[in-house]
């Protein structure tokens, strides 16, 4: 599809990945509509990014979302691209029992529940357009996941599933369904872990270029940088995981947490 002259929501737009992508989009004339959790996040983000439209949605609250998409829909009736890019990931001690249940539930809510009831609103929207995208940002870490973020590849793993199949139920419409897995990039997603050598982090502007190469050329797969090699970790070793979490959860939570990972 020709990624000009769409209209185009990318939710979580007002930084890393969503923000990158708006920028790229409108540099192409597309019309561009980004969300986010707080009003002040998306004023900065109207500053520096010039012609973006935004709208106040937290997309792990269901309500939110229905007003989100009776206020875009109106105000942009010709709205043909969705992309489902916004996603927390969290470190988590599963050993630890006392975490409210509400913690455990907001990931699953914003990463896989909020896509799903996304996609289920616009879907009508996105049907009555002659071509149309959904896009569903996953990870590399939906194919081999790190213990240390045990929810979040989860949902990133849910979300690989779910796009296939979405795939072949949209087949014969007018909606072309891709799945966007990002390497570890540079945003603030990886900020403050120690962990993550920032020599080995995707540049977050390369990784939307090549993106949106990736969907002008019609994948219905994009695995930028390390990301097929992931892939193909979790294919040759399906019980891979990434070891060195092992280490990380240790210093993070103590001996006993990362022996009973093993
Ligand atoms: N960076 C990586 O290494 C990496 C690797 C693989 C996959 N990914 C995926 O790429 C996507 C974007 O991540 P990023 O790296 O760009 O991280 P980021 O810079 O932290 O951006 C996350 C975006 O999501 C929004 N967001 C978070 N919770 C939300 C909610 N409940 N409702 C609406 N918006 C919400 C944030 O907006 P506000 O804070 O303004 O609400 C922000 O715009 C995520 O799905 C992530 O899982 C990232």
């Amino acid at each position: 599809m020709k990624m000009s002259q769409n209209t185009v929501l990318i939710t979580g737009g007002t930084s890393g990945i969503g923000y990158a992508l708006a920028a790229q989009l409108l540099k192409r004339r597309n019309t561009v509509i980004i969300t986010g959790r707080t009003e002040e996040r998306l004023t900065a983000v109207r500053q520096s990014l010039s012609g973006v439209h935004t709208y106040v949605c937290d997309q792990s609250d269901p309500a939110a979302i229905v007003r989100l998409y009776a206020e875009v829909t109106r105000a942009f009736p010709d709205l043909n691209v969705l992309i489902n890019n916004a996603g927390i990931g969290l470190k988590l001690n599963l050993n630890d029992t006392t975490r409210p249940l509400e913690d455990l539930e907001k990931e699953i809510r914003t990463n896989l529940i909020g896509p799903i009831q996304l996609i289920n609103q616009f879907l009508p929207q996105l049907k009555r357009q002659k071509a149309a995208m959904i896009v569903n940002v996953t990870s590399g870490l939906a194919f081999v996941p790190l213990p240390l973020k045990p929810i979040y590849c989860a949902t990133k793993a849910a979300m690989h599933s779910y796009t296939q199949s979405l795939r072949v139920q949209l087949k014969h419409s007018s909606i072309k369904v891709v799945e966007l897995a990002p390497p570890a990039t540079n945003t603030d997603f990886n900020k403050g872990q120690e962990e993550m050598n920032s020599a080995s982090l995707m540049d977050v502007n390369k990784f939307a270029r090549v993106s949106v190469r990736g969907l002008e050329r019609g994948r219905e797969e994009i695995l930028p940088g390390m990301s097929p090699i992931i892939r193909l970790i979790g294919r040759l070793r399906p019980h891979a995981t990434f070891r060195r979490a092992e280490a990380e959860q240790m210093a993070v939570h103590g001996e006993d947490s990362a022996k009973r990972l093993q």
